[in-house]
């Protein structure tokens, strides 16, 4: 759904940030800005400030932040689109038809048609499992797997016979064969030109969005021998699987309510845990977690518990792709099974108190990795040192909180009989190799020496003072704002630098649609730093920021024209004209 800038600009005029706050939290006036105890983590002493002046709000306990329509995405789970349509009621603004868009509004309306034509087709594959028209086979597995009717209706699953029948029955109901292509329902044979259905013999698991609408659908054959064992949904105008999660739309509540998710690996895996009562839990589909999953997750909760079977192949680098649950903060643990179970299994053969405690026996991930690396090592040896070392600092280096960081440094130093000093240097490398591009999940705003400082300061002076940008522009790029994702923050400033509305921050905000960068610009914001000064003050950070890039480049450079000499190869006379120019601009620029 497409909402024009005008419009979602009106909507937020009209919605002042400290009267829609005030709704769910005490919002206490301290100076210029309000104060209240953080809604999003629990704290004692209130570190959550809100500016009326800038309609922002940022939480330094948690570093949660924002405008009007983050704060209501966080504080209710809603999508950009679901907060500016919820303030748009409130303030009395109408949205415009899709129709005001040509483009947006064909996809719309397919996306629409595609979305009841699935509601169509659960149903009726749900009916048919119902009425179990197709004798006994369907039954019968469904009570060797001890699915329960109560599951069953709850997950609306169904069940495809042979045959074109789903074909057959959406035609007479008017649905025409091209969206039923468009939504991966039938396949189309070009030599005969005929289609068929998409599913047959197969139990059909109809896939949600978490808003609880039917996006696609999963198939399951009844007997083992046939192939594929699961026949899914083609990625359609509704359906990604890096974007959703099995059993979502049902796990909602009980994973908020919990604090925790759960992800297991597949569909009977969630409707056995949720038939015995483990309702946090979801399924990736067929794919491993992703960043999108990730940012959907977070909506929810903090902690995510990750199962695996701990003897599968490939666990290791399994792991290391967890290492992005880590970036965003999550607090992520691994729950191993044992060997050759899925959960499903686990449960039928043990039950829920058993599950749950092996849930309670979860570790950490860094724990995890470092337990797994030490398995497969001897730390006798200086080889084995470095390989666990190796397979765990990359992990510890993405965690955000510089204590739990810290922490974990002090127990890889213990396990390992190394001393700290060496791991922080090993970390350090690291995260200096993992910031360099400009990495917009990388956001930690904690190291605020030199350079960082300079940049973050820069960008700070941008937002607070409008007339600084002119200033900034004509000397540097947005390229030159190289750390915390800075630089897609500068490159929006740039792009907006001719609006000079009071909102200039929140605007912002709202074309970047990034909730990390969205933290960092509240949080430079309520940081309330004055600077007196000011055009004194920006030429010296840009003069830092300048002489630092010039140092970035001769180093580099040096490093080239080293190799050359090492391999007894003769650096070209341009490259060499080249280094001496980069000297000669150091020295000048110190001087100035
Ligand atoms: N999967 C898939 N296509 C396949 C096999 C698996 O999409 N050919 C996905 C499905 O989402 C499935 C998940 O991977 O749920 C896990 O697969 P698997 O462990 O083989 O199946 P289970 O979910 O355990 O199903 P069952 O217990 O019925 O074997
Ligand atoms: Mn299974």
């Amino acid at each position: 759904m497409f909402i024009p800038e005008e419009i979602i600009e009106d909507v937020r005029s009209r919605s002042d940030i400290v009267e829609i706050l005030s709704e769910y939290i005490i919002l206490k006036k301290a100076g210029r800005n309000y104060k209240s105890l953080c809604p999003f983590h629990n704290e004692k002493t209130p570190s959550f400030m809100v500016s009326s002046e800038k309609q922002i709000f940022h939480c330094f306990g948690c570093g949660a932040g924002g405008n009007v329509f983050n704060f209501l995405m966080k504080m209710e789970g809603l999508t950009f689109f679901e907060a500016v349509k919820k303030l748009a009621t409130r303030a009395g603004v109408k949205l415009p038809s899709p129709a005001r868009n040509r483009e947006f509004s064909r996809e719309y309306k397919e996306k629409e048609s595609l979305l009841k034509l699935n509601e169509y087709v659960a149903d009726y594959y749900h009916r048919y499992l119902l009425e179990l028209k197709n004798t006994g086979q369907t039954r019968t597995y469904l009570k060797k797997r001890e699915i329960s009717l109560d599951i069953i209706k709850k997950f609306k699953i169904g069940y495809a016979v042979k045959g074109n029948n789903l074909l057959r029955s959406t035609q007479q109901k008017g649905y025409s064969l091209e969206l039923l292509k468009k939504g991966g329902l039938v396949s189309f044979y070009a030599e005969s030109q005929r289609s068929r259905d998409y599913f047959q013999e197969r139990l059909i698991f109809p896939i949600y969005s978490h808003q609880g609408q039917v996006i696609a659908f999963g198939g399951r054959v009844l007997s083992e021998d046939k192939k594929p064992k699961y026949l899914n949904s083609p990625e359609t105008l509704l359906y990604n699987k890096s974007r959703n999660l099995y059993g979502l739309n049902i796990a909602a509540g009980a994973i908020r309510s919990r604090g925790q998710v759960i992800i297991l690996e597949g569909y009977i895996d969630v409707l056995t845990s949720h038939q015995y009562g483990i309702e946090n839990a979801v399924a990736t589909l067929g794919t491993s977690l992703t960043q999108e999953h990730v940012h959907l997750l977070k909506r929810y909760t903090e902690e995510v518990l990750i199962t695996y079977d701990a003897d599968s192949p490939g666990i290791s680098a399994t792991l290391r792709g967890l290492d992005l649950l880590l970036d965003s903060g999550l607090r992520v643990k691994v729950v191993t099974l044992p060997s050759g179970k899925d959960p499903d299994d686990f449960l039928r053969e043990n039950g829920k108190e058993a599950f749950i405690e092996i849930l309670r026996k979860s570790l950490p991930l860094v724990e995890y990795r470092l337990n797994l690396a030490m398995a497969n090592a001897d730390i006798q040896t200086t080889e084995g040192k470095v390989y666990v070392a190796k397979e765990v600092l990359p992990s510890i280096a993405r965690i955000r909180n510089a204590i739990e960081q810290r922490e974990e440094i002090r127990k890889l130093s213990q396990s390992l009989h190394l001393d700290e000093e060496s791991l922080l240097i090993e970390l350090d490398k690291i995260k200096s190799r993992d910031s360099k591009p400009s990495g917009l999940d990388k956001v930690i705003l904690k190291d605020t020496s030199g350079i960082e400082k300079a940049q973050r300061e820069l960008v700070q002076l941008m937002l607070i003072d409008h007339d600084t940008i002119g200033q900034v522009k004509d000397e540097l790029k947005p390229g030159d704002f190289n750390f915390l994702g800075l630089g897609v923050i500068v490159e929006e400033i740039f792009k907006l630098s001719s609006y000079t509305g009071d909102d200039f921050a929140v605007k912002i905000i709202d074309s970047l649609q990034n909730e990390h960068l969205s933290q960092v610009i509240s949080q430079l914001i309520l940081e309330d730093r004055k600077y007196i000064e000011k055009e004194k003050t920006v030429e010296g950070l840009i003069r830092t920021m300048k002489q630092y890039n010039l140092r970035q480049k001769y180093e580099k450079l040096e490093e080239e024209v080293k190799n050359m000499l090492d391999r007894n190869q003769q650096p070209s006379v341009k490259t060499l004209q080249e280094y001496k120019d980069l000297i000669q601009a150091l020295k000048g620029s110190r001087r100035n």
